[in-house]
């Protein structure tokens, strides 16, 4: 597995890829000793927003970002996205800009309001699981050619361990999640993320979706600040947060 891995994004050694990629290889196979690795990813304004109000995100950042992404998803074994993102984008999550193989697709629908339509769910391009609440399903049906996979309720919808969990016994050891805001400010808020990027890019949305909203804080000091590197990708910035340090 870790091998498939290696053959569709390591670059070549001494390239400024390997500086990107090799060091998040390590991390993750220094996690799998233990569990699984997961890492988000979003695409954001300056001013903090990953889409319109409307939905419309296509595309925050540019070419060299999209193309990191794709990379992202041929070095996991699972991308997993809200559902707002498969209702307003009706994204692939296939490894297309890049050689690699495609990831298991997951979509976290809790209460079921997907209709099967979604491109996800009919092209056959790789295996797609939907995760639903342990009360909406029965955990043996399909949505089109996906799976219906139940989550116990946790204190924040479905909680993102038992989703760490339930993912690793079906073989994910590495997870990216790609969106939206909502989806990955529940695994952050529930420190279930090991790594964040974050790509700024030089666009102001001015009101929109929200890239990571935490609960309140009332001082600077209760403020996460984790240990950061950063990347240049075209004219956007990616700042990678690491939560494990
Ligand atoms: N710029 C980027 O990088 C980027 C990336 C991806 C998507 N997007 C854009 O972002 C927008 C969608 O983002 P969003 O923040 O609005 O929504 P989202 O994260 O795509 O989906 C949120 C919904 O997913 C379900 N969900 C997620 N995590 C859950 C959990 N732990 N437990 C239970 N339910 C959970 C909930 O559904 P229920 O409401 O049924 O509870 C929640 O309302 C779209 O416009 C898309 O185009 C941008």
């Amino acid at each position: 597995m870790l091998e498939r891995r290696n053959n569709a994004a390591a670059p070549a050694a001494g390239s400024p890829l390997s500086d990107l990629y090799v060091p998040l290889c390590k991390a993750h196979d220094e996690a799998r000793r233990t569990g699984t690795f997961a890492i988000a990813h979003l695409a954001q304004s300056l001013d903090g927003r990953i889409a319109t109000r409307g939905g419309v995100s296509q595309w925050v950042s540019g070419e060299e970002d999209l193309l990191h992404t794709h990379r992202m998803r041929a070095l996991a074994d699972a991308v997993l996205v809200g559902l707002n993102t498969v209702l307003l984008d009706d994204p692939q999550l296939t490894v297309r800009r890049c050689s690699g193989m495609n990831p298991i697709r997951v979509v976290i629908d809790p209460e079921r309001r997907l209709d099967g339509s979604q491109r996800l769910f009919t092209d056959g391009a790789a295996k797609t699981l939907v995760l639903a609440a342990a009360d909406r399903t029965r955990g043996d049906e399909a949505l089109g050619q996906a799976e219906v996979v139940p989550v116990p309720r946790g204190e924040l919808g479905l909680d993102p361990h038992e989703i760490r969990r339930i993912l690793a016994r079906r073989g994910v050891s590495w997870l990216f999640i790609e969106g939206g805001g909502v989806t990955v400010s529940r695994f952050l808020i529930s420190r279930a993320l090991d790594r964040l990027q974050l790509t700024v890019a030089p666009l102001i949305i001015g009101s929109g979706r929200p890239s990571i909203l935490l609960p309140e804080v009332d001082h600077l000091s209760e403020c996460l600040r984790p240990r950061t590197r950063r990347c240049v990708l075209g004219d956007d910035i990616m700042i990678e947060c690491d939560f494990n340090e």
